[in-house]
């Protein structure tokens, strides 16, 4: 059988899940490649770590001369993480004639045009399904599958680590921190998992689904973001009551004044198919003219659920599909922006609202006052009986009818201004 080099850069989590396959599995992607993916080469920062798989004698180095130099190896897996040496890996293969495969998606949402444009001008490639959603073929979805179809919306759950940890402290009472360290240990988390919790590595993946479904030329630092890094237990509690679980949301919808986007954690319906996205699951909720709404639900992050989008991605690229379509996507090219964001102010929806307040008479009529003068109309309340002793302070939980952002931001300000209202008010987006 024909046999085609291909080399892999990075043997972490995701580099090892993709020589196993390569190596262990090598008749299946023949089948499918109708020639044997051959692992040439496979380099690294650190050659005396040791390695989740068995390398063949002799393959692994730490000289990316010995994959540049080879003009017999055609692809190459990218699985380095960050930005730099990152980026500079990438353009030193490119330049050398590779076709690349990457599960990078901060260095695309930071560096996309540059290194799409450079390997267009080479006439190369960058397959990137396992960037987005990790083992859920989400990529060749939006820009293959649905492509009869003007996408509508994108509701998603993107980032496996954020999920995992809120699922362990909704439904097991988990600390965040023991939760977040266990996201680690599974292989989740980024190497600084901050980008994982405070919303950047969702906002980097939506501004990539935003491109492809949208045609929208957004960085991911203009998404407005929130993580779950600042999100109480009480909200989680509260939220289970009302009937709904928190989870960390990424949005984009198309309106006629532009494109809503924004990453935060958002109340969701218990019952329905994204509040039941359970550990490091995601979801991608899409909905096309066409075809109506779509559900995808697949491991999000860890070892072998991204080595089978980058070896699916390595097999189409060795057979020449990747070639075809990337020539014909529209993602970072100089194509003019086909929609815009909309002013977030303008964006309406429901909000779950807490504040801290004192136990005292008007105290109620003070807040649905504030929220009143906005405009903004009242679904429910919850309120505790206080601890016993005098100037107590309570939670005041208030789910609202739908207002816009700006009408919220306001009155939000003004009740925080009331002597009424201790510091630490929340407000979670709702998604009915
Ligand atoms: P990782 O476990 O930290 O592995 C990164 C690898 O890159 C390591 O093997 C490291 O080598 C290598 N590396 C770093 N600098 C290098 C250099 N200068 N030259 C050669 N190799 C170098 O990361 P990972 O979890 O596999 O993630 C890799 C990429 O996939 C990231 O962009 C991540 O965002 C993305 N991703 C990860 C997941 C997941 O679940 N983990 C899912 C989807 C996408 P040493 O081992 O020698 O240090
Ligand atoms: N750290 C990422 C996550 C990996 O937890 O989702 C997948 O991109």
């Amino acid at each position: 059988m024909e046999k085609t080099k291909v080399a892999i850069v990075g043997l972490g989590t995701v580099g090892s899940g993709v020589a196993r396959l390569l190596l262990d599995y090598g008749d299946r992607t023949a089948r499918h490649a109708g020639r044997t993916l051959w692992l040439e080469q496979v380099v690294v920062r650190d050659l005396a770590k040791p390695r989740d798989c068995d390398l063949p004698e002799g393959i692994l180095s730490n000289d990316l001369r010995k994959i540049t130099g080879d003009p017999e190896i055609s692809a190459v897996a990218h699985l380095v993480g960050g930005l730099e040496p990152a980026r500079s890996i990438m353009v030193s293969l490119l330049e050398s004639g590779k076709d690349v495969v990457t599960a990078n998606k901060a260095l695309l949402a930071e560096h996309g045009p540059e290194l799409f444009d450079l390997a267009r001008e080479l006439g190369r490639s960058i397959a990137f399904e396992a960037s987005v959603a990790g083992g859920i073929p989400i990529i060749a979805n939006i820009s293959q599958c649905l492509s009869a179809n003007q996408i509508e919306s994108l509701t998603a759950i993107l980032n496996g680590t954020s999920n995992y940890i809120l699922t362990q402290m909704d439904e097991r009472g988990a600390d965040y921190a023991a939760a977040l360290a266990e996201a680690q240990r599974m292989g989740y988390a980024e190497a600084d998992p901050t980008m994982d919790v405070d919303g950047t590595d969702t906002a980097q993946k939506l501004a990539i689904l935003a491109h492809l479904a949208f045609g929208a030329r957004v960085h991911w630092r203009d998404i407005p973001r929130q993580g779950i890094d600042g999100l109480d237990v009480t909200d989680l509690r509260f939220a289970r009551e009302l009937g709904y679980r928190i989870k960390l949301l990424a949005v984009a919808e198309l309106a006629a004044e532009g494109l809503e986007l924004h990453v935060s954690p958002t109340l969701v319906k218990a019952g329905t198919p994204l509040a039941e996205v359970r550990g490091a699951y995601n979801a991608v909720r899409v909905v096309g003219d066409a075809v109506g709404k779509v559900f995808f639900h697949g491991l999000g992050a860890g070892q072998m659920p991204t080595a089978s989008a980058v070896v699916a991605d390595l097999i189409d690229t060795v057979v020449g599909r990747t070639a075809i379509t990337f020539r014909s996507l529209e993602l970072w090219s100089q194509r003019e922006a086909r929609v815009a964001a909309r002013d977030p102010a303008n964006i309406s929806g429901r909000s779950y609202l807490r504040f801290n307040v004192e136990d005292r008479p008007g105290v109620m009529s003070e807040i649905t006052g504030a929220l009143g003068r906005r405009g903004i109309s009242i679904a429910s309340v919850i309120q505790r009986e206080p601890p016993a002793g005098d100037g107590a302070v309570v939670p005041l939980v208030i789910m609202t009818h739908r207002t816009t952002e700006g009408a919220l931001q306001t009155a939000m300000q003004d009740i925080d201004r009331l002597n009424c209202v201790r510091a630490g008010s929340v407000r979670i987006r709702i998604r009915d």
